[in-house]
């Protein structure tokens, strides 16, 4: 029955969810939900620095690379060319999830683009070193090579994973690469990389994976031409992005859903785009943040929610809602609808209040998203009263206390997005449609 409250959503055959601040919204349970009426789940962009959480009736399961329609039987999982692929890590992350008991064949319900490119140790290695090297200007990366390995991709030195499934093929692209890093890397005082054993282990990991290297693109397409239903997992969220985040605080794919194109090979069809907000803001890592909430509040409000990052555990910075993040964010990704999840972690934080403008450091007052200047920008809040209620058991937009139905209009009016689901605890089915 909980499927209907998504009908709206999945009546066009493409649905994109997107996270709408800087990732960690839950989109996890909201993939999950809407994967139980989809032929296809696709993750179009990051790579095992995302972790997205679903709460099964086994337990908690956190998916970091493979997309989270992996727990339904009937669908087919594809890890599209836009993701950074570790193939080590994958190997592990497949190995971990069949040990739980999910059935993941490669070829048949985990596809993966050979054109998707490969993180490798050299770029860990370098993503650690420039963090080093930025010292305070640090942008607090999850460490795992992303950057580095997006950035090749654009240098043109990157490995492909069809790249593992050929050994000549692989040296000879490795050779290129190691080359550069052996430069780098000896001017930094670091040690060589070994071109053979890079090679061996990577071509071991491509053996492994091989059933599932295939052309993702061709696939995806020809099932959106029979009209199968697609589901375009977003990872990070849409202040992340390479773009249109806040710049250079952001990771290095587009987490918007621009990325959702260039990251899968379909085409820009018509599709409906779902953005996932929670019910306040949080981010992970370093950046301008307007409505943080630095003191106690702040702290109250990381154990209500338990903000930790589900990738590195690291706490994540809490704050208020922000309308002027979302509003943009939402104009950005292009979603005509919000889901609010983390509503209940709310509850005995009155009065709440929403940043619905910021007043930049020369005095200007503005609506928009400024590009420069962000971390000295002031949040202006209008303030709402709280709400001591426990919501985790409602299932009704008007059984909801009447102050945390006027917090969730109140977000709609200054986003101008409309919130057809609300959220109200991690399991399924704590869930309010409207
Ligand atoms: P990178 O993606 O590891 O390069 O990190 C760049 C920024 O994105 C850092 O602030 C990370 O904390 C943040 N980030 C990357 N992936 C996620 C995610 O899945 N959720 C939240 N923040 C993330």
């Amino acid at each position: 029955m909980l499927r209907r409250f998504f009908a709206i959503a999945v009546s066009m055959p493409t649905t994109c969810v997107v996270g709408i601040l800087w990732g960690d919204e839950g989109k996890g349970k909201v993939i999950d939900f809407l994967a139980a009426d989809t032929d296809f789940v696709v993750r179009f962009g990051g790579g095992h620095n995302a972790g997205h959480t679903l709460v099964l009736p086994s337990g908690k399961l956190v998916l970091h690379l493979v997309p989270s329609g992996i727990v339904h039987p009937h669908t087919v999982n594809v890890i599209g060319n836009g993701v950074v692929v570790d193939p080590v890590h994958l190997c592990g992350e497949i190995e971990k999830l069949q040990a739980r008991g999910l059935r993941i064949e490669l070829g048949r319900n985990l596809l993966l683009s050979e054109r998707a490119h490969v993180i490798v140790e050299a770029h860990r290695r370098q993503d650690q070193w420039a963090e080093a090297l930025r010292g305070a200007g640090r942008i607090g990366t999850t460490g795992r090579g992303i950057g580095p390995a997006y950035s090749d991709r654009c240098a043109r030195v990157g490995i492909r994973l069809g790249d593992l499934l050929d050994e000549k093929r692989l040296r000879a692209a490795l050779q290129a690469l190691v080359e550069q890093k052996n430069a780098l890397f000896g001017s930094a005082g670091m040690p060589p990389l070994d071109l053979d054993a890079m090679c061996a282990q990577l071509f071991a990991a491509g053996d492994r994976l091989r059933p599932g290297i295939v052309d993702a693109g061709a696939v995806l397409r020809r099932a959106h031409a029979a009209g199968k239903r697609i589901l375009l997992e977003g990872a990070q969220g849409c202040l992340l992005d390479l773009e249109h985040g806040t710049y250079p605080y952001v990771t290095s794919s587009h987490a918007s859903t621009g990325g959702a194109f260039s990251g899968t090979g379909l085409p820009p069809h018509a599709m409906t785009v779902v953005g996932i907000a929670k019910a306040y803001s949080t981010r992970v890592g370093e950046g301008p943040f307007p409505s943080e909430l630095k003191g106690e509040i702040g702290d109250r409000l990381r154990t209500a929610g338990n903000e930790f990052g589900s990738t590195t555990g690291r706490p994540r910075r809490c704050g208020w809602f922000d309308t002027v993040a979302v509003r943009y964010s939402g104009a950005v990704s292009g979603a005509t609808e919000l889901v609010v999840t983390n509503l209940d972690v709310l509850r005995g934080f009155g009065p709440l209040r929403l940043a619905v403008a910021y007043r930049m450091p020369d005095g200007v007052r503005t609506e928009d998203m400024p590009a420069f200047d962000l971390a000295s920008a002031e949040a202006e809040y209008v303030e709402l009263p709280g709400f001591d209620e426990d919501v985790r058991g409602v299932r009704r937009f008007q059984d909801l206390p009447r102050n945390a139905q006027a917090y969730l209009q109140a977000i709609e009016q200054h986003t101008k997005l409309r919130i057809r689901t609300i959220s109200v605890g991690p399991e399924r089915d704590q869930v309010i449609p409207r």
